[in-house]
């Protein structure tokens, strides 16, 4: 899938460093060359003898070696691949490409190239959530560089939440979505003049605002290779971190497990379950708006089993069940942090409107959008949709479009529920 492309592999300092390994062997089993620099904190977890290894190719690691730039100059080789893969994209890497500094061939490499970025984080969590790194982040997404991960979950040094990189497969899949060669529907790459700056935005009705969204569904394990799970696609949810986007937002997608690219510009938190969601919902804000487009299960599995369960005897295994958080209410009722506008979705096969009216009252949301997924309708990962849009004066309903279409339509909705709600 990644036939005669060449991907520039920069390597930072941090224990997933070692996942990088991996990365390089995917990309060539996937046909594509990797050429690699390595930082100098990259070299105290990975060796450049393994990188080189790997990839096939010289490891370029300084700024300052006359063999480097006779063999190739650090202007010629930022610009020598079709795109720029940062993994992992440490703290002070994030910092450096950032506020433009260049005082090594990883930074130089990043401020001279003329090609896509795609970073994967990883870092403490702590690091992560320093708003020092989030204003990066905010750079970083408005430069146009595109970011998967970090992920939630358990990390290196003991602690828990986002600043774990993306797996391997996930930055391949992110690299293939660039290249529009997943061999799935995928919106094409935006043009580098497109995704670059203000210029990209169709308005600015959410200029400097943060906008986050749930999007997908969760997996909730019974045992190492069995899952619970529903039949969200996040077509919706991912529209309308786009349309988001495109109206100037700072957009935090939290997604569940889909097959879909990582919207440009958007910053990306893959998780699996409902609580990890939760999580990472909890510690993406403050924010001004929070959508929760995401098929959250109910239940979860409660004593996943460590090991495969086994047909051994004559026993079904029976699944006790225990309830997930209800991410919406929680946030929507949060004492201190609650984004001035909550908006949830009711996915309903009967009674749509009656449900979700009596949803929103429930949850404690400021509008909610309800739609009917029964199986006739063809919403549940489909293209189309037809929502309701419900809020304090009424119900307003709109006609089927694509889910594009509709992700612009609530956009505005939203922006202007925004502007008329109290702080
Ligand atoms: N939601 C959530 N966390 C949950 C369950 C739901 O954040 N644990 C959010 C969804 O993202 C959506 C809204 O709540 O915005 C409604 O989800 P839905 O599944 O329709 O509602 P439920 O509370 O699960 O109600 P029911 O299954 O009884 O229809």
């Amino acid at each position: 899938m990644l036939q005669g492309r060449t991907i520039l592999l920069i390597v930072g300092g941090g224990i997933a460093a070692y996942k990088s390994a991996e990365l390089i062997r995917l990309i060539r089993k996937s046909g594509g060359a990797v050429r690699v620099i390595l930082t100098k904190a990259g070299r105290e977890f990975v060796t450049p003898l393994t990188l080189a290894g790997l990839s096939g190719e010289k490891v370029f690691e300084d700024l300052f070696s006359l063999t480097d730039e006779t063999e190739m100059g650090h202007i010629e080789l930022s610009r020598s691949a079709d795109l720029v893969v940062v993994a992992p994209a440490t703290a002070d890497l994030m910092a450096k490409a950032a506020n433009g500094l260049a005082n090594d061939l990883a930074s130089t490499t990043l401020l001279a190239t003329d090609k896509r970025v795609l970073m994967a984080p990883a870092m403490n969590v702590r690091m992560w959530e320093h708003p020092a790194t989030q204003r990066n982040l905010a750079t970083l997404t408005a430069d146009g560089v595109t970011f998967v991960g970090p992920n939630a979950g358990e990390m290196a040094c003991g602690e828990f939440g986002p600043g774990r990189m993306a797996e391997p497969v996930e930055i391949l899949a992110a690299v293939g979505s660039i290249f529009g060669t997943k061999g799935i529907p995928m919106p094409a790459p935006a043009p580098i003049k497109e995704i670059a700056g203000p210029a990209r935005a169709k308005g600015n009705l959410l200029a400097n605002k943060h906008v986050l969204i749930t999007a997908g569904p969760t997996h909730e394990p019974i045992d190492p290779v069995r899952y619970i799970a529903n039949r969200s696609s996040g077509k919706q949810g991912y529209a309308l971190a786009e349309a988001a986007r495109d109206q100037g937002a700072r957009v935090t997608l939290i997604s569940g497990p889909v097959s879909l690219a990582p919207p440009a510009g958007v910053m990306l938190v893959r998780i699996e379950t409902a609580r990890e969601m939760n999580d990472a919902v909890e510690a993406a804000l403050p924010a001004d708006i929070a959508i929760f487009a995401a098929a959250v299960a109910d239940w979860r599995v409660k004593m996943e089993a460590g090991q495969k369960l086994k047909k051994d005897g004559n026993a079904i295994p029976p699944l006790e069940l225990s309830e997930n958080p209800d991410i919406l209410a929680r946030i929507a009722r949060h004492p201190v942090l609650r984004p001035k506008l909550v908006v949830g979705f009711a996915a309903e096969t009967e009674n749509v409107i009656a449900h979700a009216t009596a949803k929103r009252a429930r949850k404690g949301c400021d509008l909610i959008v309800a739609n009917d997924v029964s199986p006739q309708s063809g919403v549940m990962g489909g293209d189309r949709n037809r929502v309701h849009i419900l809020g304090e004066s009424g119900v307003e309903t709109l006609p089927e479009m694509d889910k594009g279409a509709v992700a612009d339509a609530l956009v505005q909705r939203f922006a202007e529920a925004f502007s008329k709600s109290k702080p």
